[in-house]
């Protein structure tokens, strides 16, 4: 073979690599990735100790947490979404037993995240099988998050003292309302629905800027309900975009409509929505914080991505204006295909997560450029609701 012809082949490989991954379709990534997720899950099952949940993998070292902490619905979850793509029965008896195990939380009463610990293991457990073993953890989580439910201010209370503050409220909780509106329908107990929409409704009014970019953290004066300061707890200055924080947006405005109908939270998830499409880089993918003036050297954070096209995917089946449902379905894909690519997919090792390069708390020095276990669940969830 001449040179000539050899680079003449090389070319014509790089070409086709390249536009397979520009047009490989959701059902082709479903293909590969979630056998390799049945592995991964099942190695993952076999290292992480009963009682623990695994969180991400840094320096080399996988690194657990106790299932009290925000993360320990997410490993039942992802194993749940494998278990509803392949049928296979060795995941649905991890995806069960991990879920259960989560029955030893204390009465299901541990703070503002026990949506997402809840939602994500029981909740998927009851969507998926009906088993009615699952009810007690939903009711009981929903309830002790409408206790944290505050009149004056209109909201649950994420965090407690925060820089003066005793009533924080952080824009990751939109996505713990989705416990109380599937245990009021369940349990016929309008009164979580009501405390799901109040706090959708005062997130709306005082998380937003005029851009639609949102604050992380709102402190109220929890006697008058008054808006005490905003800033960004994890984010690259307190008046910056975080970008997990974006797509908590997106995905609570989009779940809310769902959830309630109401047009209001749908016009929201729209102008988010919007808002995203415009500065996301080219490859879908956003970095660490959009205001970064770091950026393109800076990190990026797949966590974000993955939760992102989670939404873009609900939300394109929502709207009705059909040229944004197009955009969305689009960037959904787009989204999801960068994720499944060589840089952010791994097959084989990376602590048995399936995603490279989040970032959980750059502020903090913590659990920066790595696997983290939200990453993988959104991801599927991404590609699951792509398939439907
Ligand atoms: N809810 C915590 C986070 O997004 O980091």
């Amino acid at each position: 073979m001449t040179d000539k012809t050899f680079v003449f082949f090389i070319l014509l490989f790089i070409t086709a690599t390249a536009s397979l991954s520009c047009s490989e379709s959701a059902e082709h990534i479903s293909k590969r990735v979630f056998p390799v997720a049945a592995q991964q899950i099942i190695d993952m099952d076999a290292r992480v100790a009963q009682g623990m949940s695994p969180r991400t993998f840094e320096n080399e070292l996988v690194k657990d947490a106790g299932i009290r902490a925000w993360t320990s619905g997410f490993f039942p979850g992802t194993a749940w979404y494998v278990y509803e793509y392949t049928r296979d029965e060795k995941l649905l008896e991890i995806a069960r037993r991990r879920t259960l195990e989560l029955s030893s939380l204390p009465e299901y009463n541990v703070g503002h995240d026990i949506g997402f610990m809840i939602g994500c293991s029981f909740g998927n457990g009851w969507r998926i099988t009906r088993d009615s073993c699952f009810l007690p953890a939903i009711k009981a989580g929903a309830e002790n998050l409408a206790a944290r439910f505050n009149p004056q201010v209109g909201c649950t209370l994420s965090w407690g003292e925060f820089r003066e503050s005793k009533f924080t409220v952080i824009i990751d909780n939109m996505m713990n309302l989705e416990l109380l509106t599937t245990a009021a329908k369940l349990f016929g107990a309008d009164s979580l629905k009501d405390i799901a929409v109040c706090h959708a409704n005062t997130t709306m009014k005082n998380h937003f800027r005029n851009d639609y970019t949102t604050w992380h953290v709102v402190a109220y004066d929890p006697q008058s309900g008054d808006v005490d300061f905003k800033c960004t707890r994890q984010g690259y200055s307190d008046d910056s975009a975080w970008a997990r924080g974006q797509a908590w947006a997106l995905y609570g405005y989009t779940m809310t409509y769902r959830e309630t109908g109401q047009t209001a939270f749908l016009t929201r998830a729209e102008n988010i929505a919007e808002m995203l499409l415009k500065r996301l880089p080219k490859d879908g993918v956003p970095y660490w914080d959009f205001d970064d003036p770091g950026i393109p050297d800076t990190y990026r954070d797949a966590s974000a991505g993955a939760i992102m096209a989670s939404a873009f995917a609900e939300l394109s089946g929502l709207t009705a204006d059909s040229k944004l449902a197009r955009r969305c379905h689009r960037m959904a894909l787009h989204q999801v295909r960068t994720l499944a690519s060589e840089k952010y997919f791994a097959t084989e090792g990376n602590g048995n997560f399936l995603l490279r390069h989040s970032v959980g708390n750059l502020p903090d020095g913590g659990e920066v450029d790595v696997p983290l276990s939200y990453a993988d669940y959104y991801f599927l969830e991404a590609l699951i609701r792509l398939g439907r």
